[in-house]
């Protein structure tokens, strides 16, 4: 969104209004578009539809976008870091802390994907759902005992290890289980990136990671060959989320390589494998860049990766990635119903209309958390700016707060009335999966869209669930 503000009035000056899926294809889930009727479709299924056969609020998630989306991912780490150019291959895992469900963790696996997990729950879900365990990773800054003994248990792929304590942790654990457990080292590469300060994971004075700048990532690697029960497959940087370009990924590589060029030459050590983490942005709203193509994103991974193991004379090794946000993100879109309508007259004579829809900050907390910008556009009808002009909105939730705010501004027809639709895109990561009870909300479900036919893959929360783990109402 424009930072530029008009002090007359405090409303941000220049268009707001929405771009169409035809516009900003980035923007909407690839199978959106406006039927005859003026109705916005997704995977075949007129918005209309799914508010009135199924509820508002609902996610709505495009499959055809997700599996795209994925198989673009999978397809571009192969392809770039194929055996036949001397790499040793590429993967991509899906971080699921973005958006998971038991068709979410299929789809990606079967175009594909591994499944990277930060949890119990997480990762229960993806054993569950009956992705292979040697598909799945266990990520943490402070792993529990009962998640180590799972991964261990399953025999996940790899866990990524985030300190010294968590060294000793899982060689207890795998000791007394009598299993050796494969680990990779989560590093602090020292760079600051992504798109807010809670967000960017790999800057010095944050939780996550081992620093290679006080040399504790070479203790911990030396601890990790030394313990009996530990095997040392590699080394892992995730240097924040939200992030634009390939410019600090591509540094993060290189810094990574350094480091294997040192555990070689200090410790004897050979590094089999890399991960690079997640990060990827996406656009919100019209104003964001288009995003960069992951093909763009593995090509110049695997460009700086060559040059770093020519430079070092480090032998390829395998390299792995963990989008999440761009996979979930674009894929899924919030339908609302507009509800209580209100205009706020402002200094300078103009106003603010205040939108009230069916939903708000529990299902959408990253406009409060991180002051993330969205945008919205009518989804029952056709917008029409020119018969109805336009009027300045904010969007907001029924929370009994007034930072309840899922849009601060964005244009949209002077028409604008109760019992119309607000489809909100780009809510895919971090939407759900962010979610909360918040004054007993109930959450919202999500519904799969595909080919003309829609159904929930996560139903909508009842009030009975809600109430269920009240013991005194029992
Ligand atoms: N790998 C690791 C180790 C991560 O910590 C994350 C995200 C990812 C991969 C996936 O990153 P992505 O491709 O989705 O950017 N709740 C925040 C985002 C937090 C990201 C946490 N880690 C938001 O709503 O923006």
């Amino acid at each position: 969104m424009s930072e530029e503000r008009n002090p007359a009035d405090s409303l941000p000056v220049g268009s707001l209004v929405c771009p169409e899926p035809s516009e900003r294809p980035d923007l909407w889930p690839w199978t959106t578009r406006r039927n005859e009727d003026g109705v916005l479709e997704i995977g075949g299924v007129p918005l209309t539809v799914i508010a009135q056969d199924f509820a508002t609020p609902a996610f709505v998630l495009d499959h055809d976008d997700l599996a795209g989306r994925a198989r673009v991912w999978s397809s571009a780490m192969a392809e770039e870091f194929w055996d036949g150019y001397g790499m040793s291959g590429g993967d991509a895992f899906y971080a699921g802390k973005a958006f998971l469900s038991s068709d979410v963790a299929r789809t990606v696996v079967s175009e594909g994907m591994g499944v990277d997990t930060a949890s119990l729950g997480e990762m229960t879900l993806a054993l569950r759902a009956g992705v292979d365990p040697a598909l799945i990773g266990l990520h943490g800054n402070n792993k529990l005992d009962d998640e180590i003994v799972l991964a261990l248990q399953a025999g996940i792929h790899r866990i990524f290890i985030d300190s010294m304590d968590e060294v000793a942790q899982i060689e207890r654990i795998a000791g007394r289980m009598g299993v050796t457990a494969p680990v990779m080292v989560r590093l602090k590469s020292g760079i600051h990136a992504g798109g807010n300060e809670y967000i960017a994971t790999a800057h010095e004075d944050q939780k996550f990671g081992v620093s290679l700048a006080d040399g504790q990532a070479l203790e911990v690697v030396r601890a990790i060959r030394e313990a009996d029960h530990l095997e040392f497959l590699g080394l892992h940087s995730h240097i924040g989320s939200q992030i634009v370009g390939t410019q600090a990924f591509v540094e993060a590589a290189r810094i990574v390589l350094e480091f294997a060029a040192r555990l070689r030459d200090d410790l004897g050590v050979a590094v089999g494998a890399i991960d690079l983490g997640g990060g990827v942005g996406i656009a919100y709203t019209g104003d964001d860049e288009v995003p960069t193509p992951p093909v763009e994103v593995a090509r110049a991974l695997a460009a700086q990766v060559r040059q770093t193991c020519q430079e070092r004379d480090l032998p390829i090794p395998h390299v792995s990635v963990e989008p999440g946000r761009s996979i979930a993100g674009p894929a899924m879109v919030t339908v609302y119903r507009v509800g209580v309508i209100k205009d706020v007259g402002l200094p300078g004579g103009r106003v603010r209309r205040y939108i009230a829809i069916d939903g708000g900050m529990s299902d959408n907390i990253r406009p409060a958390l991180y002051g993330a910008q969205y945008t919205a556009t009518l989804a029952n009808r056709l917008p029409d700016f020119e018969g109805a002009g336009s009027v300045r909105c904010r969007i907001v939730g029924k929370h009994c707060e007034s930072g309840d705010i899922v849009i601060h501004d964005v244009d949209l027809p002077g028409d604008i009335r109760q019992g119309d639709l607000l489809a909100v895109p780009a809510t895919g990561a971090y939407g759900y999966s962010m979610s909360s009870n918040y004054n007993m909300l109930t959450k919202p479900g999500v519904v799969l869209a595909q080919g003309g036919a829609a159904r929930w893959i996560i139903r909508p929360q009842t009030i009975e669930d809600l109430l269920a783990t009240d013991e005194g109402l029992k």
